[in-house]
């Protein structure tokens, strides 16, 4: 693990959550899964409107293996944490009322590239501008209600994954 990766989890995060993040990262060395995997989440508005399963299908039909899966609800310090990159950014509330408004599926997807594909096969982040066949094209309401996340680099894929879900969480078929 990177030193700024230690510091940044050692700074943000309770001993609690480092912990998780040793586990996963232990677990990945163990199974040469870094770089492979991404965290997904299936927002609130697509869960609400019953586009869970073509999501799911769209996801195992691009390649991508599930890995840890769980359906569930952010309490607005989850979302906080979970985007406090983004804490100084004015659709910051926003994004922390929606993300809580309903449930959601939280998920860690393997594929190689997994980051760049997968980034691909949910579109940009503005439904909008969002390309063809792209899951946001096809399932997303607005740029806050936008259907789905994607991890945008490996590091984040990492901490991300610990956010949700322990060693124990994650299965190899
Ligand atoms: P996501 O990339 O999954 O995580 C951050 C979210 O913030 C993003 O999806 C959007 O849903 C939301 N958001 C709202 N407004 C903006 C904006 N102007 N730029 C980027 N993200 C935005």
């Amino acid at each position: 693990m990177s030193k700024s990766l230690k510091s940044h989890i050692s700074i943000k995060h309770n001993n609690f959550f480092a912990t998780k993040i040793l586990t996963i990262f232990a677990a990945q060395k163990s199974e040469k899964m870094a770089g492979k995997i991404t965290l997904t989440m299936i927002k609130p508005d697509a869960v609400k409107n019953g586009h869970i399963g073509n999501i799911l299908a769209d996801i195992n039909n691009a390649g991508f293996k599930i890995k840890a899966m769980k359906l569930t609800q952010l309490s607005t310090a989850d979302a906080e944490s979970f985007y406090s990159v983004h804490r100084e950014r004015p659709f910051f509330r926003d994004l922390v009322d929606f993300m809580t408004s309903g449930p959601i599926v939280a998920a860690v997807l393997e594929k190689d590239n997994a980051i760049e594909d997968f980034r691909k096969l949910i579109g940009a982040t503005n439904p909008q501008e969002a390309a063809e066949g792209t899951i946001r094209n096809k399932y997303a309401v607005s740029i806050d209600a936008n259907a789905i996340h994607g991890s945008d680099s490996d590091e984040n894929a990492q901490i991300e994954a610990a956010f949700h879900f322990a060693g124990r969480d994650f299965y190899n078929y």
